[in-house]
């Protein structure tokens, strides 16, 4: 259910340069919430619009955020402190299936925090892609407590493998069996995983960004074009079939 939350602010570190681990104290959206699922936070009263931000981790009746500083709202969301109240509209969207089985999360960036959640929730192994060591890093300690298996690769190679997530991915794919990949992060990356998902015949969610208003389906501010016509992306996803909005099809 979709309600808004006055939740105590637990602690707000910045884990790598200009990002920030958020950790609010919120026991009714923690239990009611899906991996792949975001809130609308509300920075301050000079904010009109919320921001949104995946659902990171719902451990303890805790939950979890990690976001980067880009702008106005999220720079001034990092000066925010422990002890603190956060307004926070949620749980939106619709949030990844459970396919069973161990499934491979593959991302990059930003991108890993819905993917954290879905590592709580399901059986699996994780590929995560960033630019330098730094921004890997961190990812790697939090996904250690909830995954069998940790890839990494890293653009500038200072970290595990140099290249891409897609550099790699064909490799992890011919040595794993996996039910289904669960990929976010940045568009074109998503697409180069969901056609590797397809060459395997796996299924695949891609989990999308689009600037966001409402968040609730009212205003048409998100709306995407997917095979199924147009749809928005804060109600009907942020998780979407990989081919109702890349295309293709998987062999049946
Ligand atoms: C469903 C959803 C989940 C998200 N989850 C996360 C998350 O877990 N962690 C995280 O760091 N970010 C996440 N984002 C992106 C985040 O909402 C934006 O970075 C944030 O709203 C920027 O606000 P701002 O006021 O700081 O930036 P602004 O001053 O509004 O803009 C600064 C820059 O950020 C870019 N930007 C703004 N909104 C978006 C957006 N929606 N997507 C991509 N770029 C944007 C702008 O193009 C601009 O270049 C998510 C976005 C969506 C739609
Ligand atoms: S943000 Fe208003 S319809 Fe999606």
């Amino acid at each position: 259910m979709v309600k808004t939350f006055n939740a105590k602010i637990l602690s707000n570190e910045e884990v790598a340069e200009k990002i920030f681990r958020l950790t609010v104290d919120a026991p009714e959206l923690a239990e009611n919430s899906r991996a792949g699922q975001f809130v609308q936070v509300k920075i301050s009263d000079d904010f009109t619009l919320r921001r949104p931000l995946g659902i990171a981790g719902t451990d303890g009746g805790k939950v979890k955020i990690f976001y980067r500083a880009v702008g106005r709202g999220t720079e001034k969301l990092s000066a925010r402190r422990a002890g603190e109240t956060l307004n926070i509209l949620g749980a939106l969207g619709n949030g990844y299936s459970d396919f069973g089985g161990k499934i491979l999360l593959a991302g990059g960036g930003m991108g890993m925090a819905p993917l954290l959640c879905a590592a709580e929730k399901f059986s699996a192994d994780v590929l995560i892609g960033g630019r330098t060591r730094g921004e890997v890093l961190f990812w790697q300690e939090e996904f250690r407590p909830h995954v069998e298996k940790i890839f990494i690769t890293t653009d500038d190679g200072s970290y595990h493998k140099k290249g891409f997530v897609t550099d790699f991915l064909p490799e992890i794919l011919a040595a794993e069996n996996y039910s289904a990949i669960l990929t976010c992060g940045p568009e074109i990356m998503m697409r180069g995983v969901a056609r590797l998902a397809a060459e395997k015949n796996l299924p695949c969610e891609v989990s999308f960004e689009k600037r966001m208003a409402c968040g609730l389906g009212a205003c048409l501010s998100c709306s995407i074009d997917t095979v199924d016509g147009r749809k928005k992306v804060c109600k009907d996803g942020p998780i979407f079939d990989a081919r109702k909005v890349f295309g293709g099809e998987r062999r049946e």
